[in-house]
């Protein structure tokens, strides 16, 4: 089997879901294994442009089998308007299977989310998705699954049981009316019926891939360092958005996962709070947000812009395994005079050469940085191949590479398929 797992190797949003879109032109199967519809990936076709929230980036090739795996967590009512939206839109998604074993963001975990979030001191910026809410009942062992919500008698006794702790949290704790069995199973029943027929055993469907060879992109949402384990924690989202999340979240043995391609972009954006030592608050920053168009696909938010960590990277590296990285973005930075990458970090005295485990070390770290030429005359944008970049955007992709010791295996110059080009086999 030749498969990859392909990660956001930074804080999300590094173009995982164009990296995505390239690659599966070559794949038999493209399988989304964590997140929800917090994520929005970005694919632009010609003059159109598809953001998908759940939907693996396969969905645009009528003959890859696309899987929302057991590790998303599922809002139906989302996930039935993006595929009202693709129908619309002449894309069949005819191809789509959703594991039954995917959890359901429930109408009390959108509400509890958002009245979490306004409750907490120091903010997460959360998307207000229901996203954290629907992990943790995961993990306590009080969520729904896809294969619950499809029953509906199951999903009634599960209500039953599961609601009344709810309530009493919601009107206990946040002076909210809470939510009435009848109203949700009345908003849910409609929904999981016509889901019904795309929900089954996607462990089975991606093992027997694996069994026949075929050729499988495991894609990621969010980003490393949103990660709940390696990320800057508690400034997460609530999955394992590291490689490893693959295996859990798709139901497929480590044994069988082998590629692991890092998406990263050329500089760093971070949406919602946390620390992010290359942060940029001046007009530097605004002028790599402008250049990026640096606004939440999903959420619409200004994103956060500064240098690329190359520490950040190098960590991300580790923790993932990465076998090659895509950097994505470069276009953004021509026009730049110089540009730097942080190299270390400064921390009360001291220099780190790894990325520290508290964000709050993190949050007071000051960036050592490496300043290299930029290439403020040339273009990268229409560069086929990597003689034709300026010869700093070049260096500045070697010295990636000698820093993390990963080699850059695809660059991406626009948001445009053909604005890319790849530097050696991936899949
Ligand atoms: P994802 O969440 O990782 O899939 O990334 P998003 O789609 O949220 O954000 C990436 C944005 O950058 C999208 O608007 C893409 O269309 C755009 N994009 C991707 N690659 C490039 C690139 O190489 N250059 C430019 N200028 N834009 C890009
Ligand atoms: P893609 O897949 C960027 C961020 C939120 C917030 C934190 C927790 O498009 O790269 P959550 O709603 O998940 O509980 O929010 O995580 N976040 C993302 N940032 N890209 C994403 O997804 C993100 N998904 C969540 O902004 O800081
Ligand atoms: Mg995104």
């Amino acid at each position: 089997m030749s498969s990859v797992i392909i990660v956001g190797a930074q804080w999300g949003d590094e173009g995982k879901g164009k990296i995505t879109d390239l690659l599966a032109r070559d794949a038999d199967m493209v399988v989304r294994y964590q997140g929800g519809n917090n994520a929005g990936h970005t694919v632009v076709v010609g003059s159109d442009t598809f953001k998908l929230h759940l939907i693996p980036s396969g969905i645009l090739y009528a003959d890859k089998q696309c899987i929302i795996g057991n590790g998303v967590v599922i809002d139906p009512e989302v996930l039935l308007a993006e595929l009202d939206s693709l129908r619309a839109r002449g894309i069949s998604v005819d191809n789509l299977r959703i594991s039954e074993r995917a959890h359901v963001i429930m109408p009390y975990h959108r509400v509890l989310d958002q009245l979490e979030e306004a409750s907490r001191e120091a903010k997460i910026g959360t998307t207000g998705r229901g996203i954290g809410p629907c992990y943790v009942d995961k993990v306590a062992r009080t969520g729904i699954r896809i294969g619950e919500l499809v029953e509906p008698e199951l999903l009634k006794s599960r209500l039953q049981e599961i609601l009344p702790a709810k309530n009493r949290l919601l009107r206990g704790v946040y002076q909210h009316e809470g939510f009435a069995l009848e109203h949700i199973l009345n908003t849910c029943l409609p929904l999981a019926e016509r889901l019904k027929p795309l929900v089954g055993d996607t462990t089975a469907l991606v093992n027997q891939a694996v069994a026949q060879g075929a050729k499988i992109i495991f894609e990621g949402a969010q980003g490393t360092l949103l990660d709940i384990d390696h990320g800057t924690y508690p400034f997460v989202t609530s999955s394992s958005a590291s490689s490893g999340g693959a295996a859990i979240g798709a139901g497929v043995p480590v044994t069988k996962l082998n590629n692991v391609l890092g998406v990263a972009k050329a500089y760093c954006t971070r949406v919602g709070e946390g620390p992010f030592p290359t942060e940029l608050k001046d007009a530097l920053g605004e002028r790599i947000r402008e250049r990026g168009r640096e606004f939440g696909t999903t959420t619409g938010r200004p994103r956060r812009c500064g240098w690329l960590d190359a520490v950040a990277l190098k960590y991300s590296t580790e923790v993932n395994g990465l076998t090659g990285l895509a950097l994505t973005l470069l276009d953004v930075l021509d026009g730049f005079e110089t540009v730097k990458i942080c190299v270390g970090y400064k921390y009360k005295g001291k220099v780190l050469e790894r990325m520290p485990a508290q964000a709050h070390v993190l949050g007071e770290c000051i960036p050592v940085y490496r300043e290299l030429p930029g290439w403020p005359e040339g273009s990268t944008r229409q560069a086929s191949c990597f003689d034709d970049l300026p010869v700093q955007a070049q260096d500045y992709i070697k010295f990636i590479e000698d820093f993390t010791g990963v080699p850059i295996v695809l660059v991406s110059v626009g948001p445009a398929r053909n604005q890319t080009f790849q530097r050696a086999p991936i899949l």
